[in-house]
């Protein structure tokens, strides 16, 4: 199928390549030229495991381009997924500006029949919106369109491995022939026949649910979904109050709770509290759709600020273990809001280091692969070559980001080069006994 992929960022970017790779022949469009430039250079403006090759691979077999014009994009493709950004405006709410753009040109421009895919996360009856939109703005005789959801729940860092093995592909529509439409799309990952680009050899033992419901739902589940999952996180944040409180740890409440299969493990990890591009902006998103339907979301209120207060906890502890913050060097290890991404969107690191800055620390920093986008966010600080250049001389030690080798560092090395051996483990990552065994002071979270 000929498919536009609107928006070449971290969704669009995986989606558009992915959807080429198992067979449909895509065409991602972006209105920022520098990345387009960098894409049609065989450059890649993000980082995503496994990304590139398939990027590089399907432009090769002419499967997969790149370009600005939008029009262009629209006119020879059938359907028309959309991925631009929905950041979060100053009371909380979506920004729908860049969807807005995108449908009103779409409609404008649009000479045969279109399906148009929101695949962005944006609040219920945005489809309804999108209807009315480009039926406003088409050219009646010309454009037809049918309007579906297809909620992203892919995650950066296994965002390539999501799309070849998702647990559940949900799409909302409001007729039949548009589910046909998405089933064929999708019919590879559906039926397991495609060429998996994580695994050499792969059987998937599951197949994915296709989830079909009515768009209003569609929307509610990514929206729902989110901030189910930030909420487990607030929870245990707070139990891991209660555990500093009476000498418990968080860890191991966690790990006895996870057992029960009701409850699971996962999300259920103490630390400096979740960040990136989805879960803050969607908690936020979320409560002001219930505030204008007239339901007063508290809950999630809560669950914000919890996430807010972990930043405090972390300044609290180092204030407490440090004495005096002005003119100390403090090193940090991880500054992407998780392991295996280059995102630092509303990255707790990032916000942890500017704080810091304002109490007059000098902030040494590395990332495997945030360090690029960081320095552009915050080029007053040091980026170190390595660990150990960045441990050099500091008084502490912030782990920010569980990146896997960190577990592999020469600890020891580590040690010598500070000039105070002291970890704050913003995730509870390290092994603790390991690393006070070495001569560290170690603080985690929650215990
Ligand atoms: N990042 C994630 O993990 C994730 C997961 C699920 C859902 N989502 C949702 O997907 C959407 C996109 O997120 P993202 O992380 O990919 O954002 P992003 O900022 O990485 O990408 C968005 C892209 O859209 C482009 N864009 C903006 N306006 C445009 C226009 N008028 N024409 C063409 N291109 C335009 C931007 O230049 C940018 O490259 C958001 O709604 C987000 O909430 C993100």
């Amino acid at each position: 199928m000929n498919i536009c992929v609107v928006g070449a960022g971290y969704v669009g970017l995986v989606t558009g390549s992915c959807l080429a790779d198992i067979g449909h022949r895509v065409i991602c469009i972006d209105n920022d030229e520098g990345k387009i430039r960098l894409l049609n250079a065989g450059q890649m403006p993000i980082y995503e495991p496994y990304l590139e090759d398939l990027v590089q691979q399907n432009r090769k077999r002419g499967s997969l381009s790149f370009s600005t014009d939008l029009s262009r994009g629209a006119k020879d493709s059938e359907v028309i997924f959309i991925c631009v950004g929905t950041p979060p405006l100053e009371n909380g709410e979506a920004d729908l500006s860049f969807v807005e753009k995108v449908i009103r040109e779409v409609g404008a421009t649009a000479d045969s029949h279109k399906l148009v895919v929101e695949k962005s996360t944006v609040p219920v009856q945005t489809g309804e919106y999108i209807n009315r939109t480009l039926k406003i703005y088409s050219r009646e005789e010309k454009g037809h369109f049918d309007v579906a959801s297809n909620p992203e729940f892919l995650r950066e860092g296994s965002a390539v491995l999501d799309f070849f093995h998702p647990d559940r592909i949900v799409i909302g529509v409001d007729n039949r022939r548009t589910e046909d439409v998405l089933r064929q799309i999708y019919l590879p990952i559906l039926e397991g026949t495609f060429r998996c680009p994580v695994h050499s050899s792969c059987l998937p033992a599951t197949r994915p649910l296709f989830f079909v419901t009515d768009l209003k739902s569609a929307e509610l589940i990514k929206h729902a979904s989110n901030s189910f999952l930030a909420t487990k996180i607030s929870f245990i944040n707070a139990i891991g109050e209660i555990c500093e409180r009476v000498g418990a740890d968080v860890q191991k409440v966690a790990e006895g709770m996870g057992l029960d299969p009701r409850i699971g493990k996962e999300f259920l990890k103490a630390g400096l509290g979740f960040g990136g591009f989805c879960f803050p902006k969607d908690l936020q998103a979320f409560v002001c759709i219930g505030e204008k339907y007239g339901y007063d979301f508290a809950l999630l209120k809560e669950v914000e600020k919890i996430n807010k207060s972990r930043i405090d906890v972390a300044m609290e502890k180092l204030k407490k273990h440090l004495w005096v913050l002005r003119g100390k060097t403090i090193a940090f290890l991880g500054l992407a809001f998780k392991p295996q991404t280059d995102d630092i969107r509303f990255a707790p690191a990032m916000e942890l280091i500017r704080r810091l800055r304002e109490e007059g620390c000098h902030i040494r920093a590395f990332d495997p692969q945030a360090m690029k986008k960081a320095s552009s966010e915050i080029p007053e600080i040091f980026y170190g070559r390595d660990p150990y250049e960045v441990a050099e001389g500091a008084e502490a030690l912030v782990l920010a980001t569980e990146w896997p080798e960190f577990l592999d560092l020469d600890w020891d090395k580590m040690r010598r080069v500070m000039a105070r051996p002291f970890i704050l483990d913003g995730r509870n990552f390290l092994p603790r006994s390991r690393v006070t065994a070495l001569g560290f002071e170690y603080v985690g979270m929650g215990r």
